[in-house]
């Protein structure tokens, strides 16, 4: 639809979006009136918008390190911090991706709408070997359309639906896993709290429960070498850390103050393989 003929004049939108406690009112009216097609689709969005609806879910897209995520409805929008554990995962695939022709091997590990992978795969192109999983069939079927054909999405919990041709064999293993602890769930905006699953975002007692499986199974999974990173609160760090510890993991946490993320990684023991082909 022609941004120059809005059927709702813009500063009605502006307006509609304040009231309704749109921060940013502005540009988000300008990425309705450029996303709309017709005017009657336009005030749909608006009204949806206006009602609380994740601007993400309204448009059916987010911005990722510089892609165009579909996000479908109930599926969790890809948060701009994450970009930061995504650049360490970049960083540390091109290293694996150097040190073996075969290239590294990755994988998404509850990949919601399967952003950070994609964002890794447009990083290295075709010198990664990807993979993604999540519990939920909703972003499964999202990271599906995001991932190109020859990543392959696994539907199951955690690790299950993992090949085991992949064991032992893991360069960076991405695990942006739900990490608010159950009580707070209730205090986040209104946009995670009643437009995304609980299952995205609830991480147990402490927030750190789905952490804690992920660990446990790690060393199982990872090559030699091999990394994990997980998105935490930055006071949730130090007790990650010591997860990644007791689990065999070196740990090590980068966080960015500009970016308000932390991420903890933790690296398997360079050493021998613990699984062999035919052994
Ligand atoms: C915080 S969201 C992150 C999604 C995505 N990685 C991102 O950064 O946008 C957590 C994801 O973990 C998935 N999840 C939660 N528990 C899981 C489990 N036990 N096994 C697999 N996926 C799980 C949720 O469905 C959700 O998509």
């Amino acid at each position: 639809m022609p941004a120059s003929q809005p059927p709702l004049p813009r500063s009605d939108i502006v307006t509609r979006l304040r009231a309704a406690g749109c921060v940013f009112a502005e540009d988000e009216a300008q990425l309705l009136i450029s996303a709309a097609r017709t005017p009657a689709e336009l005030a749909a969005m608006v009204a949806q918008r206006a009602a609380g609806l994740p601007l993400e879910h309204v448009v059916g897209w987010a911005e990722f390190c510089g892609l165009r995520i579909a996000v479908d409805r109930q599926v969790f929008v890809p948060r701009r911090r994450t970009e930061f554990l995504v650049g360490h995962a970049i960083a540390l695939a091109r290293q694996a991706s150097a040190a073996c022709a075969e290239g590294a091997v990755v994988v998404d590990l509850c990949c919601g709408s399967g952003a950070a992978g994609a964002a890794v795969a447009a990083a290295l192109g075709e010198r990664i070997e990807l993979h993604a999983a999540d519990i939920d069939p909703a972003a499964v079927r999202c990271a599906r359309r995001n991932l190109a054909a020859s990543v392959q999405v696994h539907e199951g919990d955690l690790y299950d639906p993992l090949p085991a041709a992949l064991r032992d064999r893991v360069d960076v293993l991405i695990a942006n896993v739900p990490y608010v602890p159950t009580g707070e769930v209730g205090l986040l905006p209104p946009e995670a709290r009643i437009y995304e699953q609980r299952v995205a975002l609830d991480g147990g007692a402490d927030g750190l429960d789905v952490l804690r499986r992920v660990t446990a199974a790690a060393p199982l999974w990872l090559a030699p070498g091999g990394h994990l990173l997980a998105e935490t609160s930055e006071q949730q760090a130090p007790q990650a850390a010591g997860i990644l510890a007791r689990g065999g993991l070196i740990p090590r946490v980068a966080s960015s103050s500009e970016m308000n993320a932390t991420v903890v990684i933790g690296t398997r023991q360079a050493g021998c393989r613990r699984f062999r082909a035919g052994s």
